[in-house]
């Protein structure tokens, strides 16, 4: 497991193994934009403020990934344990 911040709620959410960042969100009533699901379009597109992030998307360019300010919800992560704040 690891955990959402949102910033603009101050909300945290535990995101389960197995699930995604934008299915749990929905589960919580948060309006999530998504399309593919599978990390390629690019309609999921999440700032992200802080948090270690494990990329699994194939949109992302490698040096955006490192730079870690933004992610992919659909199919990326946070590192177990963590929580990042999205914005
Ligand atoms: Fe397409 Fe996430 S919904 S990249």
């Amino acid at each position: 497991d690891f955990y959402v911040k949102l910033a603009r709620t101050g909300v945290t959410i535990a995101i389960p193994e197995g699930m995604s960042i934008s299915d749990t969100l929905r589960e919580h009533n948060i309006k999530v934009n998504t399309s593919c699901e599978y990390g390629v379009c690019g309609t999921c597109y999440t700032t992200v403020l802080s948090g270690e992030i494990l990329h699994q998307d194939t949109y992302l360019m490698e040096d955006e990934k490192q730079a870690q300010d933004c992610m992919m919800i659909c199919v990326s992560r946070g590192k177990p344990g963590t929580t990042i704040e999205l914005d």
